[in-house]
């Protein structure tokens, strides 16, 4: 196990009717406040009414910004930042999923900075200041109300990159799980490949003796895989809800990759998808990961068997666990099928005409990946594995 320091400071304020908190929450941090939302689903739900009144209630100034669009862009980040120069605002509250938490973020770091706030996600500016941001979460997915990350995708030359630090976790988090009855089947689907993706960009390691947090990483997947199937089969499910929006949570708030490298291999590939096709990242994702998992499981064959046998239940055949490595593979496409996702590019109706620019552009910074390292070949092997 490697050394680590776990420092997570985002406030979980965790159940039913807590959006009704947020006013009280927000008020220590100041007087003038940017609430940032998506394209609609809070006002057509009534959330965006108990936020605004709770607001209110707590005597704060509001300044508005909607329209967050999924794979959130770059143009909008920049109207929010004009906004709270303009505006002198202290706090952002983001109402929405990741790419309303994103955009969010983005603005708080670029409102701090000068220049352009794109030089952060390119890496030639680390972030040193950002105004404060608290969320209250509608769809468990991203994990990006207790992560350190935010993706922004660039409208010019579709670039969807990241941009990290340790200052834009969020200080609170609310999380109704009511709230998320009326997300449609294929988000709930999207939400949950992302979170499951989440924690195996930190299982497959090759760290040693990491049995405690790999034991973690397996319950938090068996959760996903099965309260997923419950929450579509019976949307308003409470307990399915609930445990499905902890699980998005502690899948990548970085409990589960104390100790160990982390992977990420098949999030970049997978950026490069919804770059370009304004995919759900989740859907991206299903089609991805089954087909890094083909690519690389020979570095590690018995972690991949015990992946099969400890998450899906698959029978260890000791005399060829590469079989039952096979089969875990086989098994994590069938949930992704089961729960309505595409698993190949065929399946979400994209053409492979462009799968060399995709490697390419990945790669531009270099190989990646930690389990096992990859180049544009390897990249564009992996995506030729995707297409059906
Ligand atoms: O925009 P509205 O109208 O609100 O509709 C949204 C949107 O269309 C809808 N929705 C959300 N809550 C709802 C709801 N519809 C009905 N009822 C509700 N309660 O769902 C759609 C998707 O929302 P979005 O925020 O895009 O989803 P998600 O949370 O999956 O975020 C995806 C973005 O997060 C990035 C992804 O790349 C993608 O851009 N990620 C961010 C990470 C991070 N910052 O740590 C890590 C992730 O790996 C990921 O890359
Ligand atoms: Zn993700």
């Amino acid at each position: 196990m490697q050394n680590f320091i776990y420092d997570n400071k985002t406030r979980i304020i965790f159940g039913k009717d807590t959006e009704t908190q947020v006013g009280e929450e927000v008020k220590q941090y100041g007087k003038k406040v940017l609430l940032h939302y998506g394209g609609g689903s809070i006002k057509k739900y009534g959330l965006y009414d108990r936020v605004v009144a709770s607001l209110k209630e707590a005597d704060l100034s509001v300044v508005e910004l909607g329209g967050v669009k999924p794979n959130p862009r770059l143009s909008l980040v920049n109207e929010g930042i004009d906004l709270c120069k303009e505006h002198d605002i202290d706090f952002i509250i983001a109402v929405g999923g990741g790419s309303v938490i994103d955009s969010a973020k983005a603005i708080g770091f670029g409102a701090k900075y000068e220049g352009d706030v794109w030089d952060f996600f390119t890496g030639k500016e680390q972030i040193t200041n950002t105004i404060p941001l608290g969320v209250i979460l509608t769809i468990p997915a991203a994990g990006s109300e207790a992560s350190t990350g935010t993706v922004i995708t660039k409208e010019e030359g579709l670039y969807k990159r990241s941009a990290g630090s340790l200052l834009i976790r969020p200080k609170f988090a609310i999380m109704n799980p009511e709230v998320t009855y009326t997300l449609p089947d294929y988000q709930t689907s999207c939400g949950a490949c992302d979170m499951f993706a989440h924690v195996m960009e930190r299982y497959f390691t090759n760290e040693s003796d990491v049995d405690f947090t790999d034991q973690l990483c397996e319950a938090t997947m068996r959760t996903i895989i099965k309260q997923s199937k419950s929450a579509i089969e019976h949307p308003n499910d409470y307990a399915a809800r609930a445990e499905i929006m902890w699980a998005g949570t502690i899948a990548h708030n970085g409990l589960l990759g104390t100790g160990r490298i982390e992977d990420w291999a098949s999030h970049v590939i997978e950026h490069e998808i919804s770059a370009i096709y304004d995919i759900a990242h989740g859907a991206g994702l299903a089609i991805v990961f089954p087909a890094w998992m083909k690519y690389v499981y020979k570095k590690d064959v018995k972690r991949f068997a015990q992946f099969a046998n400890r998450v899906f239940g698959v029978e260890l055949d000791l005399n060829n666990l590469e079989r039952t490595a096979l089969e875990g593979i086989e098994r994590i496409k069938l949930f992704f099928k089961q729960i309505g996702l595409p698993t190949s590019l065929k399946d979400a109706g994209i053409d492979s005409d462009r799968l060399e620019e995709m490697a390419k552009k990945a790669t531009e910074n270099g190989p990646f990946g930690n389990f096992v390292n990859l180049d544009e070949d390897d990249v564009l092997n992996i995506l030729k594995l995707t297409v059906e």
